[in-house]
């Protein structure tokens, strides 16, 4: 548990969405985000993953504020953004930034990066010296010179990506929602965002809620990690506890399924054409967290759970549903 005060806290947060049917009523609810407790500390970055569809876009959202909880609170520095007036909400606005997965459906195609990074700043004070801000900001991000006054066709999906950072941080930010923020580049290209959004947190002090899929880019970049399945955090700790030491079934076989870098030894691992995927069935029985070591929180306290505190902490995932806690995990080939 770090001694930090919470930035950004999730208490008890949900976001249903209803699906309905052909006469408008509603037949299912989707669980998108289901009853987490978390907090992202001050110049942490707090690592998101899981499978798609799991709910790490809507727990972001939601925390920002870009969506309303269906119940729990949203708080900022102790302030309940969910109990305040739209108005009263815009003052975090410029607190709060994001940085999406697709760099060029986030960029305004007919605006050069220049005016895509006076935007932001324009909104937020429109009596600054916004244009000489805009240029720091590309700056920093390594747009310079005339390349400032190209449109996001010209770019590359690297420097697209460059831009929406800069857009995101050239409001000084203190949170920042990085969703999927590489995973549309090429692999040497990720190396470098990856560098440049670790530059710009030292340098700017910025908090950050990394989500991704992709566990080995989570593994390099985070303080901590929560694992998310079926809207619930399974499990939540520093990234080093949670890689090398997992505690709970699916994060276990959520680390074992990482894809195999060299195809060769790919395809001598798992044979031709195939590809391993990570079935789970015990999303809704996860059961209350346990902290099973200090700072390492598991859901249903699977695994060694030595001097284990039963309840939810203030900075805890938390899935609050009493079930038998019965997991069934099993790594299946499947064919691709
Ligand atoms: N606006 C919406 N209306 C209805 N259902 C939604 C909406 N947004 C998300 N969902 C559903 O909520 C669940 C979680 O979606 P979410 O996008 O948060 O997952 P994710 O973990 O970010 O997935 P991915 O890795 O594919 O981005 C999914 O079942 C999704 O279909
Ligand atoms: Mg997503």
């Amino acid at each position: 548990m770090s001694t930090q005060p919470a930035l950004l806290s999730a208490d008890h947060l949900s976001k249903h969405f209803p699906v309905r049917g052909a006469l408008g009523r509603t037949v299912r609810t989707i669980k998108a985000v289901d009853d987490v407790s978390l907090s992202v500390y001050r110049g942490e970055t707090l690592a998101v993953v899981g499978e798609s569809g799991s709910g790490k876009t809507t727990l972001g959202r939601v925390l920002m504020q870009m969506e309303s909880a269906t119940s729990g609170r949203v708080l900022y520095e102790g302030v309940d953004l969910t109990a305040l007036s739209e108005r009263e909400r815009l003052r975090y606005h410029r607190t709060m930034q994001v940085v999406y997965q697709d760099p060029f459906s986030s960029l305004n195609p007919y605006r050069t990066a220049l005016e895509q990074v006076m935007e932001p700043l324009r909104v937020n004070d429109p009596d600054a010296d916004n244009e000489r801000r805009a240029l720091d900001a590309l700056a920093a991000v390594g747009i310079t010179g005339s390349e400032v006054y190209k449109y996001p066709c010209s770019f590359s999906g690297g420097q697209r990506q460059r831009i929406g950072i800069a857009r995101a941080v050239s409001v000084r930010p203190a949170f920042v929602f990085c969703d999927e923020p590489v995973s549309s580049l090429d692999l040497s290209v990720q190396a470098q965002v990856l560098h440049l959004l670790a530059d710009l947190q030292d340098e700017l002090g910025l908090t950050y809620l990394f989500v991704s899929h992709d566990l080995s880019v989570v593994r390099g970049i985070s303080t901590r990690t929560a694992v998310m399945h079926q809207g619930r955090v399974l499990e939540l700790g520093p990234t080093c506890d949670v890689f090398e030491d997992p505690r709970h079934p699916y994060t276990k076989a959520l680390l074992a399924a990482i894809p195999i870098a060299d195809p060769r030894l790919a395809r001598e691992h798992h044979g031709p054409g195939w590809q391993e995927r990570v079935v789970y069935d015990g999303g809704d029985r996860g059961g209350t967290l346990v902290e099973v070591a200090p700072g390492h929180w598991v859901a249903g306290g699977q695994g060694d759970s030595g001097n284990s505190k039963e309840g939810i902490a203030k900075d805890s995932g938390a899935n609050k549903d009493d079930g038998d806690g019965g997991e069934r995990v099993e790594q299946r080939s499947i064919p691709t």
